[in-house]
């Protein structure tokens, strides 16, 4: 009885959260504070944790992203996902007009949508709950996103209103608005990443992440667009949206119907000027004839519906003089040329300056200083420069040379067979290397000193401070604290964080260093398979390429960089502040194979561990573990509140769960 009624409230409590949170993504209209959704979401959770048997997948706390996803299962599509034909000008769009005509033999209504560019996404619902979505993959089968998808606040998690059918599908495009991907560029930028190109990319590298929490904090968003015509909701594709948008989907406002092919001209000529004013990137302008029935009667060419064309818009282009081409050098010393131009206004920005790339793309185009050049902006934020206007090139004009000594230090650059891009070499001479290795080494995934970030390495940088990393640990605060924009505290509080540097683990001091293709993972193998740093310099190229995962480009990177002196010399500076160079004895002692070869699913809350512990011991003892359950599970790892769903999976698949107390008698005997 009880059960029941708490059963009632949590019910009551998702259904509410699921109304709010369509008034206030859908639809734009909260009603509700954030501080009074919190809360409601607050007392759901604490009603979950305590009664995990009536956990579900569509629960609106699921919003925040579950377990990591260790691979993304192949998924046959019911209906295959096909692309559209495109057209570029108003002659070929009236030749899809007059073949359709001529087709069915009618005048059709078509209607006209904005062309979202983003990533397609197919939505399977079974009785108003979500169950799958799928990435268009080949057409044919698709990767299964559902855990990033569910994550996405504006997607439905449960239809609303009535009258869906038992099983439904709809497709539509994930995108990434402008103002969260310029926050997210606004992040990597201040982590020292490199910023990301353009909000499709960012899309599609999101909607494939392993860790759905971090695709929630993205702020991706969607808009449907299509329900296969199989499913027969109504008589026209515009009346299906409209159904769609009343069980919660987000529609595009902007979509149109349009009695002939004049008024749909006049749609694109509208929104190919209006779409810079959108929150979202869009490419093109879909039209689709209306009636399901002459759809139908059109049907589709293997690849695309013969019912439905694309009109893509032109990047805009401006034409301006190229002044000058200057050179920069990346940390990792990658040189990328950039063209200063006369400043020129293109889709509302004014644009001066224009990447280049590298050196291919420079002769390709075969530029000259002081040539009239068109620069285009597509779908990227640097505007990009795609031709020569030939008529107007003075015979005077000097062709663009590329340097061979780099601008910041003189050495002779180099250019590695297969790679686009020239290099300097000179690692630890050359000042933006200097600085670019210093602020990886104290970057949050890194050692993490607290207090330091990029301005403070300029600053000690340029005051003569530091040379390398092992100067950081000679700076003493009176020196920083007598700069200026320093004070006392601030220079106190990085002394601080320089010696609580010296407890991070091996294998992040690792990736600290910096060596080229020596990442996080990488790192973390190297100090599993060596152990100390004595062993990994001793380490022959074959002795590296035998560990599992590090090929021959890894391991010629880090022979290359051991037999550097100066490197070397570094080293010995680190390991005598007592930085660690070696997996700690806790490590050691603990670590085994015992686990090898055995994949395990971790869920529900345990007495003893938390689930990163469990998560540590599995792999210290040579396991892997994974997020979700399949057939190559071996194990389940179940402690309390685990989810329904999951118990049922193994179950199941007969997959084999066990105890935390089951699990350390494992690890121990
Ligand atoms: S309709 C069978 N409508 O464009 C018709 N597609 O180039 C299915 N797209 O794969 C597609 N906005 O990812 C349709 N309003 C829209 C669209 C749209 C963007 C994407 C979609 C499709 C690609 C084809």
């Amino acid at each position: 009885m009880e059960n029941n009624t708490v059963q009632q409230q949590i019910e009551e409590l998702r259904s509410k959260l699921h109304h709010y949170n369509y008034l206030y993504y859908v639809q734009s209209q909260p009603e509700i504070s954030d501080f009074e959704f919190d809360s409601l979401m607050k007392q759901l959770e604490a009603l979950e944790n305590e009664n995990p048997e009536l956990d579900d997948p569509n629960s609106p706390t699921h919003r925040v992203g579950s377990d990591i996803i260790s691979e993304f299962k192949q998924v046959t599509h019911k209906y295959s996902m096909l692309s559209l034909s495109n057209t570029y000008n108003e002659g070929e769009l009236r030749d899809f007009d007059n073949r359709v005509r001529k087709d069915i033999n009618q005048e059709p209504e078509y209607v006209c949508e904005l062309k979202f560019d983003g990533v397609s996404i197919s939505l399977i619902y079974e009785n108003g709950m979500l169950k799958h979505a799928v990435t268009r993959g080949d057409g044919e089968q698709g990767d299964d996103v559902t855990a990033n998808v569910r994550t996405i606040k504006s997607i439905p998690l449960k239809l609303r209103g009535e009258g869906w059918p038992a099983e439904f599908e709809i497709r539509g495009e994930i995108v990434l608005p402008y103002e969260a991907f310029n926050k997210l560029n606004e992040e990597r930028l201040a982590n020292g990443e490199e910023p990301m190109a353009n909000p499709r990319n960012t899309t599609s590298g999101t909607i494939k992440m392993q860790d759905p929490s971090i695709v929630a904090r993205r702020g991706l968003d969607a808009y449907f667009y299509f329900v296969p015509s199989q499913i027969r909701l109504t008589e026209s594709h515009s009346q299906n949206l409209i159904l769609a948008a009343s069980w919660g989907f987000k529609t595009s406002e902007h979509t149109r119907v349009c009695k002939n092919i004049d008024e749909v001209l006049n749609f694109i000529h509208y929104w190919d000027k209006e779409r810079h004013n959108l929150p979202v990137a869009t490419d093109g302008v879909v039209i689709k004839v209306n009636s399901i029935a002459m759809q139908n009667n059109l049907g589709t060419t293997a690849k695309s519906p013969r019912w439905a064309v694309a009109f893509k818009f032109q990047a805009e282009q401006a034409e301006t003089r190229l002044l000058s081409v200057s050179y920069q050098v990346g940390r990792t010393g990658a040189i990328t040329p950039v063209a200063n131009l006369e400043p020129v206004l293109l889709s509302g920005t004014v644009v001066k300056r224009a990447s280049l790339h590298n050196a291919d793309i420079i002769s390709s185009l075969d530029l000259r200083i002081n040539d009239i050049v068109k620069v285009e902006k597509g779908g990227e934020i640097i505007p990009k420069i795609v031709g020569v206007n030939q008529v107007e090139r003075h015979p005077m004009n000097q062709p663009v040379m590329f340097i061979n000594v780099c601008p910041e230090c003189g050495t002779p650059l180099v250019r590695d067979e297969g790679e686009a891009k020239h290099f300097c070499p000179n690692e630890n001479g050359c000042p933006p290397q200097i600085k670019g290795k210093i602020i990886h080494f104290i970057g949050r995934k890194a050692m993490n000193i607290d207090g330091m970030g990029e301005e403070t390495v300029e600053l000690f940088y340029n005051t003569g401070l530091i040379r390398n990393v092992a100067d950081l640990y000679t700076l003493q605060i009176s020196d920083m604290a007598q700069l200026e924009r320093l004070g006392e505290k601030s220079a106190r509080r990085i002394a601080d964080g320089l010696q609580a540097s010296t407890q991070v683990p091996f294998e992040r001091v690792l990736f600290s260093l910096g060596i080229r293709f020596v990442g996080e993972t990488v790192a973390k193998i190297l100090v599993k398979s060596f152990k100390t740093i004595d062993a990994l310099l001793a380490a022959t190229l074959d002795e590296l390429t035998q560990v599992n995962e590090i090929g021959s480009r890894i391991a010629q990177s880090i022979t290359d960089w051991f037999s550097i002196e100066d490197n070397r010399i570094l080293i010995d500076r680190l390991r005598n502040v007592g930085l660690q160079f070696e997996m700690s004895e806790d490590q050691m002692a603990g670590s085994s194979t015992k686990l090898a070869g055995l994949s395990i699913v971790i869920s529900g809350t345990f007495a003893q561990h938390s689930r990163d512990e469990l998560k540590e011991l599995i792999e210290k003892h040579g396991g892997k573990n994974v997020g979700s359950i399949s057939k190559s599970t071996s194990y389940l790892l179940a402690g309390e509140n685990m989810g329904p769903s999951k118990l049922e999976k193994a179950q199941k698949l007969a997959i084999k769960i066990i105890s935390e107390d089951e699990f350390m008698t494992m690890i121990s005997e």
